[in-house]
């Protein structure tokens, strides 16, 4: 049984690519922190406002009224200046001269990395929560972010729909992603797409291809494409056009607008359960640990087996064949 241990001041920051739901996640730490009598503070924009000092008092009443806001109150960056050693020690002199004596950060696997080797040089605690859309960490089965984006996609593909089967035509639709599939294979099954195109799998273009360049023309033909993917929109727009010069085709790229908008009721919850067991994981004495969720049970990896390679599985692969990709 590990010994309760006492923070005085514990700081959280976004990092990284915003994720729907870091609001929630924040009012689970700032209500557990209250709750333990811990004084807690933000930094502004991730690693960049540990290396700058941009403290922020945190004010609960605030975050409750953001619950069900996209984005996040922190803001966020991606910081080059952290990758550096001058960097992270601006930011360890930072932490030490407020006095904070431990850490939390809500991102992806670049800002995971970011803290093991902070680590290196810093022996305060540090929890991490997996914050991105693209699903892409292990140790989890969820990020915070992913469910959201993944409505956000079904529904604009939902939309696409409408115009491609008014029109007959092809539409090649590229969602975020990264290097991982899960948008592409959950809103491409969720949304009825005839073929969803991952980075994870070997799939067989030259079929795709000939299926859609001569697709029924009394209908419609919906390619998702994940943006990871080797292939890609453009390509796979220029080879259905070789192989059939007549293909009416489009091509969508949703971008930015998974990343915004409202978290999902999942989201929500997760964000807030995140928050408080990040900060419950302190106080129990942990460092550089990871909280997530597997089989919906709240659970711990140590930073250094936060890889990223939580790739789409061998079981939603199988899936994929069956609908024809
Ligand atoms: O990591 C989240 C993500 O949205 C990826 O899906 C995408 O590749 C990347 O961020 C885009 O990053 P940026 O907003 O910095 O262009």
């Amino acid at each position: 049984m590990m010994k309760n241990r006492k923070h005085r001041h514990i700081a959280v920051f976004t990092s990284g690519g915003d994720s729907p739901g870091m609001n929630a996640a924040l009012y689970g730490i700032v209500k557990k922190a209250e709750q333990s009598g811990i004084r807690l503070s933000g930094i502004r924009k991730g690693y960049e406002g540990l290396i700058d000092g941009d403290l922020v008092p945190l004010d609960a009443h605030k975050l409750q009224k953001m619950v069900h806001r996209g984005g996040t109150l922190l803001k966020t960056a991606r910081s080059k200046r952290f990758l550096t050693l001058e960097g992270r020690q601006r930011a360890l002199e930072n932490l030490q001269k407020n006095d904070i004596d431990a850490l939390i950060a809500i991102g992806g696997d670049g800002t995971f990395k970011g803290l093991l080797a902070f680590s290196e040089i810093c022996d305060i605690p540090f929890i991490g929560i997996p914050g991105t859309i693209d699903n892409d960490i292990s140790g989890t089965d969820y990020t915070l972010g992913f469910d959201s984006a993944v409505n956000t996609a079904i529904e604009n593909i939902d939309k696409i729909r409408d115009t491609a089967e008014s029109h007959n035509r092809v539409f090649i639709v590229e969602v975020m992603g990264r290097d991982s599939g899960y948008i592409a294979v959950h809103s491409g099954l969720g949304t009825g797409a005839d073929a969803i195109l991952i980075p994870e799998s070997g799939q067989d273009f030259v079929q795709l291809i000939k299926r859609a360049s001569n697709y029924d023309r009394e209908d419609a033909f919906i390619v998702i494409v994940s943006e990871g993917d080797e292939l890609g929109a453009e390509i796979a727009a220029s080879k259905i056009k070789e192989l059939n010069p007549d293909v009416d085709l489009r091509i969508t790229k949703l971008g930015h607008v998974q990343r915004g908008g409202n978290p999902s009721a999942t989201d929500r919850m997760l964000g807030i359960r995140l928050g408080v067991v990040a900060v419950e994981t302190l106080l129990l004495g942990r460092k550089n640990t990871m909280v997530g969720i597997l089989n919906n049970q709240l659970c711990l990896t140590p930073f250094d087996q936060v890889v990223k390679q939580h790739q789409v599985n061998d079981e939603l692969q199988e899936l994929l064949k069956i609908f024809g990709n």
